[in-house]
């Protein structure tokens, strides 16, 4: 069963064409230049970005996958979460693919995508496992069911990502953050990273507004060496992701582990989790962390298989505010 799909969510625009659980082509047009002149994502121009952008992306997808139109039985786009205009291109432009070729539409929920990433290209294989997802919008813990995900933890004010975004534009550092805040911190390995405190919670949740206020008070004080207060940041953001995680390992018994979205592409996360011997983890490739159709069109293949959803209908909207578990 071949399934194209579109993501629009928020800065990528992605196209995938699959073949049941195989990715036989995917494409991503990154918007970040454009938005990087004003320090972040401008909602508007997003949406203007994917209009210009979404109708080369599908010739060139279906191109380099050497399949067309007429070979395609289903379509895929992103629901939600996300900007609501930016959403709201992608499903137009797959409701009118849907009505012309006449072919059943899925809506995704994008953070459930994430949370299956990592099995794009092969049989998904575990029933049960705790689910860590960290991305620029949402810092989640999850318990899988079966197909069902609980969410058990979750940031009460910014996400991992957002922090990772606000402490490089604190030392001046170009959006997204993320990736080169990694980048510094694999760069001076002989500086002694800044002890950045994590804030208690009691719980499974998060929070991320604390750490990146303690990053602007200290980046003020003189003689501060700025490369220690990164490498201190990138440990105490990941550390307490991996805390949280633990936690739930232990309340719930339960060491399948598995990690989705754009933060799990980071280095120092990889590495803590893959010396973890005792924890069985499932982490995407790191071209699957990101933004990407390929995990909107791989989920949409196990919904169908499971004929858990079906929105073949063209009435559905966006979902900008969708939850993990709807
Ligand atoms: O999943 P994603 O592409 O978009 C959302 O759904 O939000 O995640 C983007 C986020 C950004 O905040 C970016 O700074 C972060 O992922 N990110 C990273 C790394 N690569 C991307 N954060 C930490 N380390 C990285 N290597
Ligand atoms: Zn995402």
């Amino acid at each position: 069963m071949k399934i194209l799909a579109i993501e629009t969510s928020c800065d990528d625009t992605s196209i995938a064409i699959t073949d049941n659980y195989e990715v036989i082509a995917m494409k991503i047009h990154s918007q970040i230049e454009e938005h990087q002149k004003f320090g972040g994502i401008v909602p508007e121009l997003a949406s203007r970005l994917h209009s210009e952008t979404i109708f080369s992306l599908i010739n060139i997808t279906l191109l380099d996958a050497d399949v067309e139109f007429k070979d395609i039985d289903a379509i895929a786009v992103t629901q939600g979460p996300g900007l609501t205009n930016a959403l709201q291109v992608g499903i137009t432009v797959a409701k009118t693919l849907s009505h012309m070729l006449n072919k059943p539409l899925y809506g995704i929920n994008h953070l459930e995508a994430h949370a299956y990433s990592a099995f794009i290209n092969t049989i998904p294989s575990i029933e049960e496992a705790i689910v860590l997802i960290a991305s620029g919008g949402h810092t989640i813990l999850a318990l899988k069911k079966g197909s069902d995900l609980k969410v058990i933890g979750e940031t009460k004010d910014d996400s991992v990502g957002e922090a990772f975004d606000k402490v490089a534009k604190i030392f001046g550092l170009p959006y997204p953050g993320g990736p080169i805040i990694d980048e510094i911190y694999n760069k001076y390995p002989g500086i002694k990273p800044f002890p950045v405190p994590i804030p208690k919670m009691n719980n499974l949740n998060f929070s991320y507004s604390g750490m990146k206020s303690f990053l602007l008070n200290n980046s003020k004080k003189p003689n501060i060496n700025k490369h220690s207060l990164i490498r201190g940041f990138q440990e105490s953001a990941i550390n307490q992701l991996l805390l949280n995680t633990e936690k739930a390992i232990k309340s719930y018994n339960i060491n399948n582990i598995i990690i989705g979205g754009g933060v799990t592409a980071n280095s120092f996360l990889r590495k803590k989790l893959s010396s973890k011997s005792e924890w069985n983890v499932f982490m995407p490739k790191k071209l699957y962390t990101n933004d990407n159709a390929a995990m909107i069109a791989y989920l949409c293949f196990l919904k169908i298989q499971n004929k858990k959803q079906d929105l073949n209908n063209l009435k559905f909207d966006a979902n900008p505010r969708m939850k993990l578990g709807n």
